[in-house]
């Protein structure tokens, strides 16, 4: 059974990331799609529950998939799991260098654990979290970058704020 561990913040869950798990899904026996609970980022705008439940509803037709959180090194984490794979996505260039420390920081930890990278489709290179956001704040139409179910939150939270 080959599992891939796919772990990021999703604050909200984009396209992009959506792109990646499909694909994903056909490489491997099961994907599990784990949200970190104590990122760097903190000051998310969506709670840890929300941005598991958009991601569920989200990624609910692919049959391998399974949605998670998790807390402290991914390596453990992936070790609980048994999964030898985590799954980064690479948009463009200026990830590189991030990933590539990160990738050789969790061999390094642990070495039996691989990271696998992949390209999101080309219509999405330009897309992260931060700019969805940023552009439906301020009344901008993301529903090409996001799942449904995520633009509809989205546009109810915008709309709660107004
Ligand atoms: N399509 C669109 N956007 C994408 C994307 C894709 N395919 N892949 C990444 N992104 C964007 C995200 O939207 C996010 O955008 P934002 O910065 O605007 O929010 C950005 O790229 C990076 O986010 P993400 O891929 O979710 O990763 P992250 O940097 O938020 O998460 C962890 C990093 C959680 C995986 C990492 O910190 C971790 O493993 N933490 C656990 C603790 C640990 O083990 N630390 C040691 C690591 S060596």
């Amino acid at each position: 059974m080959k599992i891939a561990i796919y772990p990021g913040s999703y604050d909200p869950i984009t396209n992009g990331h959506l792109d990646i798990i499909k694909r994903s899904s056909f490489l491997f026996d099961e994907i599990i799609v784990a949200v970190a609970k104590n990122s760097e980022k903190d000051t998310s705008f969506f709670s840890l529950k929300k941005r598991i439940r958009m991601i569920k509803k989200a990624t609910s037709e692919i049959e391998n998939v399974k949605v998670d959180s998790f807390d402290g090194l991914l390596v453990n984490y992936a070790k609980d799991k048994k999964a030898k794979v985590i799954i980064r996505g690479l948009r463009a260039l200026s990830d590189f260098e991030f990933e590539f420390k990160m990738a050789l920081m969790n061999r390094s930890l642990k070495d039996d654990v691989s990271t696998v990278f992949m390209m999101p489709h080309e219509k999405y290179t330009h897309i992260s979290s931060s700019l969805v956001k940023e552009v439906s704040c301020l009344g901008g139409d993301v529903s090409k970058y996001v799942p449904v179910n995520v633009n509809t939150i989205l546009k109810k939270y915008i709309n709660e704020k107004i």
